[in-house]
């Protein structure tokens, strides 16, 4: 058995970067990360397949780019590290994730590809480094009890390992968000109910919705409001710098889309001047069609207070209802304090599954 981080390197342990056209090496990676997640997080797992993860690490697209890194244990794959560096903005910062097998954990192993991650981060010039953790709604915000244990999903009481280990190495809870799960079809009534109340409040703006690409005539507006989610959003302690708002970056996401066999179902408000003001993106993918994720929704501070975010939701409900009928499910993360937000998303009848919780180091 390997020796724990405190008294140094796990024996017989070595890293290395996953190149995504190694089939079977990458699969040994991917199959770390699949295993884990379903084992944590259960019915509220919202895994990248393996199609789109191969599509991520061969090209994300100028804005970002993302490795994999693996993490063996006597040459067995045990280990799942990934490490994202945006390229347009925010260029101190990067993102990590590891992932440990489930029999693996305790023996040092999330320490030492997390070290990993942190020297390839340092070597890019990231100081700001970022993570994502997960536990279950029953938990609680606080993620539990530290009592040493580490629960599987269903089981009562523990501390969610995630936020344990993020704490044991420096990395501290800035921002709470809950995934929101909405089961599919919302029933009719509800949509009109809920689209009569909004046209009471949105009169003078259009409505657009649409499957695909941004038209031409819409994407510059769309890359305006898009790249303001990310400070718009509620970001809690989290370091965001604005991103820059660039056409070029809509096109290379949609570009990853299309790759990953995902589609995205979008729809806006336009104000007098045809302006875009509003939007929201619903997408699924072909590799799991039974679901679909909420991505962003945003309301420009101007046009705010007319009911935008309710009449934009329940477009893009329609369009998916007619467009996919098969999908079961809608998973969603708000931050915890947008109330706002949350609220919509009830009453389209979302209910909370999961913690995100998301922890930051500066170096
Ligand atoms: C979090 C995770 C990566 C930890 O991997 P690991 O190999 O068990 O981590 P380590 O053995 O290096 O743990 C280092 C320290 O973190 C803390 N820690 C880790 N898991 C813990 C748990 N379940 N309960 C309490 N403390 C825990 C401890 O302080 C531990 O040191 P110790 O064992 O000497 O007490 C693993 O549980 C996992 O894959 N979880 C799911 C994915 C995830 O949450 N990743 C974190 C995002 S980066």
């Amino acid at each position: 058995m390997s020796a724990p981080s405190s008294v140094g390197r796990p024996v017989d342990w070595s890293v290395e970067a996953v190149d995504p056209e190694d089939e079977a090496a990458f699969a040994a990676w991917h199959a770390v990360y699949a295993r884990a997640e379903e084992h944590d997080r259960g019915a509220a797992a919202t895994t990248w397949t393996a199609p789109e993860m191969r599509e991520t690490l061969r090209d994300a697209g100028g804005s970002r780019r993302v490795s994999g890194f693996v993490g063996r244990l006597g040459g067995e794959p045990v280990a799942f590290g990934l490490l994202e560096v945006p390229l347009r903005d925010n260029l101190e910062s990067a993102q990590v994730l590891v992932v440990v097998l489930p029999e693996r954990r305790r023996a040092g192993l999330g320490s030492a590809l997390l070290a990993r991650l942190e020297d390839e981060a340092a070597a890019l010039g990231r100081t700001v480094l970022g993570s994502e953790v997960l536990w279950p709604w029953r938990l609680g915000p606080e993620g539990g009890q530290s009592d040493g244990e580490q629960p599987g999903a269903g089981q009562p009481g523990g501390i969610a390992p995630g936020l344990a280990f993020a704490a044991a190495r420096g990395y501290a809870l800035e921002l709470v968000e809950v995934q929101r799960r909405l089961r599919l079809p919302v029933p009719a009534g509800v949509l009109d109910d809920l689209a009569a109340h909004a046209a009471t409040r949105h009169e003078g703006y259009a409505l657009r919705a649409w499957v695909g690409e941004v038209p031409e005539e819409l994407v510059g507006g769309w890359a305006v409001l898009e790249a303001s989610l990310e400070t718009e959003a509620p970001t809690g302690g989290l370091t965001r710098e604005p991103q820059t708002a660039e056409v070029a970056r809509v096109r290379e996401g949609e570009a990853l889309m299309r790759r990953q066999g995902r589609t995205p179902y979008r729809a806006v408000a336009l104000d007098v001047d045809g302006t875009v003001v509003a939007y929201t993106e619903v997408v699924t993918t072909a590799h799991e069609p039974t679901r679909a994720y909420q991505w962003g929704t945003l309301v420009d501070r101007a046009h705010r207070g007319h009911r935008l975010g309710v009449a934009l939701k329940v477009a893009a409900a329609r369009l998916l209802g007619e467009r996919a009928p098969g999908v079961e499910s809608v998973a969603t993360w708000n931050a915890a304090e947008n109330e706002w937000m949350i609220a919509v998303n009830e009453a389209l009848g979302f209910r909370p599954v999961e913690y995100l919780g998301g922890v930051e180091k500066r170096r």
